[in-house]
């Protein structure tokens, strides 16, 4: 847990993760506030490795809530930069995860690859082929800006339900064009993502994609598109795969500590490309049991870390290096 890890030109100086997590508390245009410098900053004094900061819209449009951060204007960089040259300041590798909500943004007039709602959201419109095209020049600008704010790693949002997912899922995407109907052509969009952020995106800084491995629905995502897909982005480059579950539409399944485990060790196994490993993970004998077992590469702990920023720090009392100096008499 406590070993450093090396991807590209970005050092971690351990292998626990906090993921993304929407804080709805940007400003109304999309900037941080002193709220995500305080939250950020206080992991990163934490001893946590890498901070990937919560789902950043690449688009008004594409906005989870109205209070979302953004990185599809140039007034969204000053705050952004800050958060990094904080969080980097305490060691700590910061990324940004990178987002479009597509049918299930806050905006009444919503977007998706077909016209089928999530429940209690609007029914969104059917994308043309060439606002699709639009769309992923959003996402390669909003790389650009995440490479001017000086970020170690980039995340494209391709799970819960969100743009990509959408398109991925054949549950949500029921188009006759080259973006729907076979694997290939559901898979289309995402890879058109990745390329476009490639060509703005640092080659020595990792590209990571957070996918969900199921959709825990008939008919949907099983494993083995999963596997696919990550064989398909390995293929493309891409460095790191953050694997969840869900999010398409509501389904219910057994909430046990540590439940989307096995697929990232199953996308590991079989791809053969790091991984990190999310889902009710608060202990540090099963983050310790996940990586010495080779299932994963990283640990993110999402929820423990909003209750316990130190958690890192608590768990390492004979790591003097992680420990601030503030803070070493509280260490043994
Ligand atoms: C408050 C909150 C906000 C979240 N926002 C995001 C997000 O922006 N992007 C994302 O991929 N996952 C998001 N998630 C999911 C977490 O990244 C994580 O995968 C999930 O909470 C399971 O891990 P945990 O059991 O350790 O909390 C969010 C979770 C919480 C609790």
């Amino acid at each position: 847990m406590f070993r450093p890890a090396k991807i590209k030109e970005v050092d971690f100086r351990n292998r626990i993760v906090m993921p993304a997590m929407c804080q709805y508390t940007a400003t109304e245009e999309g900037c941080a506030t002193d709220w995500h410098f305080l939250h950020y900053g206080t992991r990163a004094v934490g001893g946590v490795g890498l901070i990937i900061l919560e789902a950043t819209a690449v688009e008004a449009r594409g906005r989870l809530s109205t209070n979302d951060l953004g990185i599809y204007a140039d007034r969204h960089v000053e705050g952004l930069r800050k958060i990094v040259q904080l969080c980097q300041r305490y060691n700590a590798a910061v990324g940004i995860q990178i987002a479009h909500a597509g049918r299930k943004g806050c905006e009444p007039r919503l977007v998706a690859p077909s016209a089928l709602p999530y429940p209690d959201k609007p029914t969104p419109r059917e994308l043309s082929q060439e606002e699709i095209g639009e769309i992923v020049k959003l996402w390669k600008a909003g790389a650009g800006r995440a490479r001017e704010a000086g970020f170690d790693l980039l995340q494209i949002h391709a799970a819960h339900g969100y743009l990509i997912h959408e398109f991925l899922s054949p549950l949500s995407n029921r188009r006759r064009d080259k973006y729907g109907g076979s694997f290939q052509n559901r898979l289309r969009f995402l890879l058109e993502v990745v390329e476009a952020v490639q060509e703005e995106w640092p080659g020595d800084k990792p590209l990571s994609v957070r996918l969900s491995a199921v959709d825990h629905l008939p008919g949907g995502i099983t494993i083995e598109d999963s596997v696919r897909i990550a064989a398909k982005l390995k293929e493309r480059g891409v460095d790191l795969l953050d694997v969840s579950s869900g999010g398409l539409l509501p389904a219910s399944f057994n909430l046990a500590p540590g439940y989307q485990i096995k697929y990232a060790a199953k996308i590991k196994e079989e791809v053969g490309i790091p991984v990190i490993a999310a889902g009710l993970i608060t202990k540090a004998e099963l983050a310790q049991e996940i990586l010495s077992g080779g299932r994963a590469d990283f640990v993110a702990l999402g929820r423990e870390l909003l209750r316990n920023p130190y958690w890192v720090l608590k768990e390492a009392p004979l790591q003097e290096q992680i420990w601030p100096r503030q803070y070493q008499r509280a260490r043994l």
